[in-house]
């Protein structure tokens, strides 16, 4: 396709393939971003593909997948539009790169350029960016930064502006093919040693009062995975059931179609929302047990994950207990290690460690799982809660705002953040209106901030320092 420049000289249009990973096709908030930018750019042909929609069932049409590789081959460049499902992108785009790959198909993205507009409420949406550029790059992409927008910011304006010049400087990138940095770290695909622990040696009389699972994508067989569950459970002083996530017989992905928010129960019929809700209900521990692969988990995982949205944003584990034994190369995928972190602090699981297959040193490897089996159980049973840190107190925010400002929508969420007193919001806090209100006048005056800023030490640890000092438990 060509059209004439201001000379009156034939030019290329460029191709631009939209790749719309939301399930909702084109019902898709993040289309409509995506769409605004396409619509608003000079010389751009473009089509779309519905890899979201297309990828939803568990069953696909092959005919479409092949069409979609010859799609993408044949175009210039690629705009992602993704939603952030669950710290990343909805399993539906991790299947997509994952069915291309086993098709030996790769060769359709090299050379091109791409980028992302990823529509979500801003909650770990940095990860999703991160895996997608990781893997674009990965596959000989020329990634440039996307957008990362809210429900809201194209009604804006000033947004829209800046939104149009985005998509201009993606398109002269395109055209200029100009170099651009690669930001993610190339993988070494190297396995992790064999881990050979001793013997199992199953400790006798274990107690039945703590409900404890282990999640996994790999159980009995000969892989370090396998190996280290088994060690886990044999040191572990509680009865374990073991729960392989591949055996349940999903019938499809999240559709993202907010049945759960809003009516209550999940579109999809096979029985998930009831087998995760009973699950984190009873249970006390929950251990994950988990391979990488590439730049995520095994798949399979995001499935999972995707669907246990069915429960709201009800931080279920909240106050039990729980740790991640991981299979494969986490200290090359940093992104990984913070999904769990981050899973961890939000849902306030009180993870006691994760502990990875990269150690080199099998009886050492064998120790730390005995040694965490041991902690769980005493922290389990002194009901201890771990301290947060940023990525649990940000995450937390960001929900309590969404859910607050959507309270007459989302009942049961609002139920169970009212319940566990969750909307922290300081404007709640009448003594703390009050100190704010008096402050606010008495440091108009200038003598009075100067003797705030001379006692201000002492004064700000004041009752804390009266607790330790009075030895109190
Ligand atoms: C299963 C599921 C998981 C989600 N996880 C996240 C998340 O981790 N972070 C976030 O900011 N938003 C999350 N969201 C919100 C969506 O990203 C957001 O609603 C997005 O705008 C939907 O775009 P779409 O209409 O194009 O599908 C999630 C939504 C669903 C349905």
């Amino acid at each position: 396709m060509t059209h004439r420049n201001i000379k009156g000289q034939h030019m290329k249009k460029t191709n631009m393939v939209l790749v719309n990973a939301s399930p909702k096709g084109e019902y898709s908030l993040t289309l409509q971003y995506a769409k605004y930018l396409l619509i608003h750019e000079q010389d751009v042909e473009w089509t779309i593909i519905h890899v979201g929609e297309k990828l939803t069932d568990m069953s696909y049409d092959t005919a479409w997948f092949d069409e979609a590789c010859a799609t993408i081959g044949a175009y210039d460049a690629i705009i992602w539009a993704t939603p952030v499902y669950t710290m990343l992108v909805p399993w539906q785009c991790i299947r997509f790169f994952d069915l291309v790959k086993k098709a030996g198909r790769q060769s359709i993205f090299s050379g091109k350029y791409a980028t992302s507009v990823m529509s979500c409420f801003h909650y770990y949406d940095h990860l999703a960016e991160e895996w997608l550029r990781g893997t674009c790059e990965d596959l000989g992409i020329s990634f440039i930064e996307g957008m990362s927008v809210d429900n809201k910011d194209l009604l804006s304006k000033e947004f829209r502006t800046s939104m149009r010049f985005f998509m201009s400087e993606f398109h002269l990138a395109c055209k200029q093919k100009v170099p651009v940095p690669r930001k993610s770290r190339i993988l070494e695909h190297i396995d992790s040693p064999r881990f050979a622990p001793s013997p199992n040696r199953e400790i006798s009389g274990k107690k039945t009062d703590i409900r404890t699972v282990i999640l996994t994508d790999e159980k009995g067989k000969d892989g370090n995975l396998s190996r280290m569950i088994e060690v886990f459970a044999a040191a572990y002083p509680n009865q374990i059931e073991i729960v392989d996530i591949n055996d349940f017989p999903y019938e499809g992905a999240c559709q993202g179609c907010l049945r759960c928010e809003l009516v209550g129960d999940c579109d999809r019929k096979d029985g998930f929302q009831k087998f995760y809700q009973d699950l984190v209900n009873t249970c006390d521990v929950l251990i994950h047990a988990i391979t990488v692969e590439d730049r995520y988990l095994k798949p399979i995982w995001k499935l999972f994950l995707d669907r246990t949205f069915s429960n709201g944003h009800r931080t279920s584990m909240m106050g039990k207990h729980t740790c991640y034994l991981v299979a494969g190369h986490l200290s090359q995928v940093p992104g990984v290690r913070q999904f769990l972190e981050g899973k961890d602090h939000v849902g306030r699981e009180n993870s006691m460690g994760i502990i990875s297959d990269e150690e080199p040193d099998s009886s050492r490897l064998e120790m730390m799982l005995i040694d965490c089996a041991g902690r769980i159980d005493r922290a389990v049973r002194a009901k201890y809660q771990k301290g947060n840190n940023f990525l649990g107190v940000g995450g937390m925010k960001i929900f309590r705002d969404l859910i607050y400002g959507m309270r007459g929508v989302v009942r049961d969420d609002h139920r169970f953040y009212k319940k566990r007193k969750l909307y922290d919001f300081p404007q709640k806090n009448i003594p703390n209106q009050l100190f704010n209100l008096f402050m606010g006048v008495a440091f108009m005056f200038k003598p009075v901030r100067l003797q705030a800023y001379l006692r201000m030490k002492p004064l700000y640890i004041q009752q804390h320092k009266r607790l330790v000092d009075s030895k109190k438990l």
